[in-house]
């Protein structure tokens, strides 16, 4: 198995192909959480409601991101899509009640 970049340093062994796309798919998702969650910290921690709007419009779009690339793992990565389809802890989306009242976001 890989991780990173595809290319494991003196091993002469690069990762090719289909693998490394989904490396970096993987890689790309890691990214858009990342961006997620930076934008949100800056959301919580301006008091200009116009900022935190226009923030709140980028945030919004890495969501995006994350689900068109999470979409693209499952359709190239059979063994992925089969845990997806296999979380027997999911039920759905939460309602506000289930999730204790909390939100997050403009949905
Ligand atoms: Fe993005």
């Amino acid at each position: 198995m890989a991780y990173g970049n595809g290319d494991v340093k003196g091993s002469g062994y690069k990762t090719e192909g289909l693998e490394q796309f989904l490396i970096w798919v993987r890689e790309d998702i890691a990214g858009e959480i990342d961006a997620i969650d930076n934008y949100q910290y800056h959301i919580d921690s301006i008091d200009i409601p116009e900022i935190k709007e226009i923030l709140s419009h980028i945030r919004d779009e890495e969501k995006e991101h994350l689900a068109e690339l999470t979409n693209l793992l499952r359709r190239f990565d059979t063994v992925q899509n089969l845990k997806f389809k296999d979380d027997n802890f999911a039920e759905g989306t939460k309602s506000e009640e289930a999730s204790g009242g909390f939100t997050v976001g403009n949905a």
